[in-house]
């Protein structure tokens, strides 16, 4: 759908259509509106497949670098906790389950888990575990080289995250394709064909079992460490263990997986950049997942309601109010990224992007996400470096993330190139 200064951010068929976030929108926004007031969708045309999830109000969209970065940073004024951390309008035991996870607690009881789960996240940890990620990388692609074309989302970049995190977590190995299945399931949060809240519960139900289980025989695993850890002498809730294993299986595996697809579709798009890439991979990885991330982050937005009156930008908000953080639109504000709509993997800032957030909710799963993506895509550009995208990428139809769920691609088979 062609966007115009009146879009409403809620459309439903505005990202699948226009093929990711409105960024020419946004960039709109930003110069003649930047702190621009998106009215509540209009009665009964949007209904969302999350139970309990309505959308009755609208919302201030920043679309300035310094706002989105001000904002996250600011918890006691602008709360993932008051109406919870996504844009819908959650109300009682649907609220009250949006706060039971890290992303939605009130800043004592988010403070007190981080220190629980934060060092099981730390770059010591994560780098013991690199050895595995390099090795299920290529297993992944030992799977797809000899064939000359895949799906590439579900073939290829679902299977690393998916992977990381049963591993990490502890999840047994012949339970690993219902995980896989059910992240999916929770992530596509407008699903037509599966019954979400039934999704969501299914995994509740299996991260209480797993935690349980963990509790009985402790072991090394990051839901034994979560589960079994003590801070200030208390332990979290079951249920707390529980949201967080949720939590974990929905923030880790859409954002990386979309990650990598955006990364095979920008290189198709940008040969020159791909050139450069191959030219030295080793010098140049880093910072090409940077600037897609950047470029094309898969988490468009979430959500920040302030406390008390007060303004941002010189705007006006009341107690109350919702806030989009837009991460698209500061990710391409032209005052933090010069020329912010040219694709360039040797950009100097390209790291100072906010696709993984700002603030204390930061992802905590940043590092072994990059770690991932580095693994991963260096298999794909050493092993099948002549990829190109053999059918029309179809978008995930969501207002939340950018994500394409299915992308054929064909190469050269490895070994004949
Ligand atoms: C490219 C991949 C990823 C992207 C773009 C991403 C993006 C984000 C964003 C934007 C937030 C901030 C939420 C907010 O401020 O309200 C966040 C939080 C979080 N992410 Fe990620 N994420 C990614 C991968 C991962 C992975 C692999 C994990 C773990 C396995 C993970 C775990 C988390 C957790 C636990 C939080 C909540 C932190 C808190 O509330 O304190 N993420 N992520």
């Amino acid at each position: 759908m062609q966007a115009d200064f009146n879009t409403n951010l809620v459309d439903i068929d505005l990202i699948p259509d226009g093929k990711g976030p409105p960024f020419e929108l946004f960039a709109r926004w930003r110069r003649e509106d930047p702190v621009h007031w998106n009215p509540a969708p209009e009665a009964g045309s949007y209904v969302s497949k999350q139970a309990g999830a309505g959308l009755d109000q609208g919302f201030w969209v920043l679309t300035r670098y310094k706002d989105v970065d001000t904002v996250s940073r600011n918890q006691e004024l602008f709360s993932s906790w008051l109406g919870g951390p996504t844009i819908w309008d959650y109300r009682g035991e649907y609220l009250e389950r949006q706060r039971a996870g890290m992303m939605g607690m009130d800043p004592q009881r988010h403070i007190r888990t981080k220190r629980l789960v934060t060092p099981v996240f730390t770059p010591r940890v994560i780098s013991e575990f690199e050895p595995n990620i390099v090795r299920v990388a290529g297993e992944i692609i030992d799977s797809v080289a000899a064939k000359g074309s895949c799906e590439f989302v579900f073939d290829v970049a679902s299977k690393l995250p998916v992977y990381t995190f049963c591993e990490l977590l502890g999840v047994p190995s012949e339970d690993r394709d219902l995980i896989f299945d059910l992240g999916n399931g929770a992530a596509d949060t407008e699903s037509e064909s599966r019954d979400h809240e039934a999704v969501v519960m299914q995994l509740v139900q299996y991260g209480a079992a797993l935690a349980a289980k963990k509790m009985e025989s402790p072991d090394d695993s990051m839901m034994s460490r979560v589960a079994n850890g003590i801070v200030d002498g208390d332990r979290l809730a079951p249920e707390e263990v529980a949201m967080f294993f949720v939590l974990l299986s929905i923030a880790g595996h859409e954002t990386t997986r979309a990650t990598a697809t955006h990364f095979i579709r920008l290189m198709t798009e940008h040969p020159d950049q791909y050139a450069l890439l191959q030219s030295d991979i080793d010098k140049y990885l880093s910072g090409a997942i940077d600037e897609v991330l950047r470029f094309s982050p898969p988490v468009i937005k979430f959500r920040r309601t302030a406390t008390q009156d007060t303004e941002i930008g010189g705007y006006p908000v009341k107690a109350g109010d919702k806030i989009y953080l837009s991460y698209a639109a500061a990710n391409r504000d032209p005052e933090m990224f010069p020329d912010p709509d040219r694709f360039d993997i040797t950009r100097a800032n390209a790291s100072r992007h906010l696709a993984f957030g700002i603030g204390p909710h930061v992802c905590l799963g940043a590092r072994l996400a990059s770690l991932q993506l580095k693994h991963l895509l260096k298999q794909v550009v050493t092993r099948i470096p002549d990829f190109r995208i053999a059918g029309e990428p179809r978008y995930l139809r969501t207002i939340w993330f950018n994500a394409i769920m299915h992308m054929p691609i064909a190469f050269t088979p490895e070994g004949q190139n």
